[in-house]
């Protein structure tokens, strides 16, 4: 194993996961970690991340200097240079100018980190700090037109240390460094795979949970789906899975759920029809944040009631991803920001409950391949992300069971037709939105005037900004005759041709 210490730099589940990359077991733990946290993992090595703190401010993160007593190799990145030279006795130096972006690395030193390496080759700087003076024992290693020490080492205790960060894809032979690391100085062998991330998180999980129960709010998404089967995998009965039926679902949502994790894999799943209690909450409402507040807080309330009437509850597992603790695994504090519709923080507190998110390492392309191990069916891991408020904010304007049956039935054909035209794969996500207004139209020889479908299609890496995708025209003139022809009550489809920013990917 090797194991990345963080301090709080923006790339370091990067780093993790370049390592996993190498099928090399790789963890993450927080720099204010105790110690023995390190001694009793015994890693093969241990790699000092980045951090956006300065050695000079006061208070800056530190490491227990007995690291380096260890005798297991380390590989400081940026941060973890400074930190290194500043714990050994080298000088760090406020740069006059702060080094950013791209620079030609120099090798010096071909013998071991940069064995097989190009003499110059392209890396990616981010550093206001720099090194003046390496610490004793130290040589150079390689260094650029601003650095003079953008790479050193003290081989006789291997410790190594870089100024730039080989885990990002700017840096051209980073993978190349990080496998020099891994294979050559620390002599891991590549035999990890998801495979044994199973084998040993189930292992964690059985351990964790000891006599106890586990429950997990299930929602059909990828995310939970592969957490529930892990755990069950795990412990079995003792995992019992929720999963709230609110009436915002899409069509065949709920049975599709149930077939999988009842038939397929056997797991304890508790279905609770809670369609009317929503329904009844969201009468008048009209507000985009009110309607999320309500749906958020109903839904915690339903957990809660069907959580408490398992004995021995103790747990609650979660399908959180590196992307949504991005912010708060680091040293700054133990509070995991979780997504604002699921503010489970109040749950676990009111019933004690610890939480369990198995994933919480993993990039989403991680989680489908560990998916795709777990037997969980293609069509499960390649879907669309779904909101958790469902429907009801691609219902603008009041929610009624009428108004979502209209959205259920645009939607269900949006979805049909993108797939059928091979574009599922292809997009962010595609969906139907209901808006709140009537238009005039004719039909047959008839005024009409009816509601309007707005058709959504994205493109998007992480959500966090999108671009609309250009359908085909024969692709949205199929969706519009079909909407317009099946969907009762609908005269009228439009295309939502707006990116983010400005707009968002959800209409509410
Ligand atoms: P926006 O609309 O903010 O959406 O551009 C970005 C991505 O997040 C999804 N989304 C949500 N997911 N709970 C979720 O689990 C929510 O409350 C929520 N709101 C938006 C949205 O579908 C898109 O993929």
């Amino acid at each position: 194993e090797i194991l990345v210490i963080d301090f709080g730099s923006q790339y370091t589940q990067l780093i993790a996961r370049r390592v996993r990359e190498l099928k090399v077991y790789s963890e993450i733990i927080p720099c204010n970690a105790p110690f023995s946290e390190i001694e009793k993992r015994n890693p093969s090595g241990i790699i000092l991340s980045g951090g956006p703190a300065s050695v000079f401010e006061k208070d800056s993160p530190s490491i227990d200097r007995k690291i380096f007593n260890l005798e297991i190799p380390i590989l400081g990145i940026c941060y973890g240079m400074q930190l290194i030279t500043h714990l050994l006795g080298g000088k760090v130096s406020r740069a006059e100018k702060r080094e950013y972006g791209k620079a030609i690395l120099k090798i010096d030193d071909f013998s071991d980190l940069f064995a097989e390496i190009k003499n110059e080759t392209v890396v990616w700087m981010s550093h206001a700090d720099k090194i003046n003076e390496m610490p004793e024992g130290f040589i150079r290693l390689a260094h650029t037109e601003n650095s003079p020490y953008a790479a050193m080492a003290d081989k006789v205790r291997k410790i190594y240390a870089l100024q730039f960060h080989p885990e990002v894809v700017h840096t051209e032979e980073g993978k190349k460094i990080l496998k020099n690391f891994v294979f050559k100085i620390c002599g891991c062998k590549p035999t990890w795979n998801m495979h044994s991330f199973v084998e040993r998180e189930t292992e964690e999980i059985r351990k964790k949970v000891g006599k106890y129960k586990v429950v997990c709010a299930l929602s059909g998404g990828v995310d939970s789906t592969v957490t529930a089967v892990l755990v069950h995998k795990a412990i079995g009965d003792a995992l019992t899975c929720i999963f709230v039926d609110n009436g915002l679902l899409r069509a065949g949502e709920r049975e599709k759920v149930e077939e999988m994790l009842r038939n397929n894999f056997h797991i304890n799943l508790k279905v609770v029809d809670a369609s009317e209690r929503f329904l009844k909450r969201l009468k008048g409402v009209h507000d985009p944040e009110r309607k999320r507040k309500i749906i958020g807080g109903e839904f915690i309330k339903i957990f809660e009631e069907e959580a408490k009437k398992i004995e021995g509850v103790k747990f609650l597992a979660q399908g959180t991803l590196y992307p949504d603790v991005i912010e708060s695994i680091s040293f700054k504090g133990p509070s995991a920001t979780i997504k604002s519709h699921h503010n489970v923080g109040g749950l676990l507190k009111r019933m004690k409950l610890k939480l369990i998110e198995p994933l919480r390492e993993l990039f989403k392309d991680e989680v489908r391949e560990l998916g795709k191990e777990l037997g969980i069916p293609e069509e499960i891991l390649y879907r669309h992300p779904f909101p958790g408020p469902g429907l009801a904010i691609r219902c603008v304007g009041e929610v009624t069971r009428e108004r979502l049956e209209i959205l259920r039935q645009a939607d269900k054909i949006v979805l049909e037709e993108i797939k059928k035209s091979g574009w599922y794969k292809k997009v962010w996500q595609s969906f139907a939105v209901l808006l709140p207004i009537r238009t005039v139209g004719v039909m047959g020889d008839e005024r009409t005037y009816e509601h309007v479908i707005a058709i959504r299609a994205v493109h998007s890496v992480d959500g966090m900004t999108a671009d609309w995708v250009k359908l085909p025209h024969e692709l949205l003139e199929r969706l519009s005759n079909r909407i317009i022809n099946e969907v009762k009550g609908v005269n009228r489809v439009v295309y939502d041709i707006t990116s983010k920013p400005p707009g968002t990917i959800e209409w509410e």
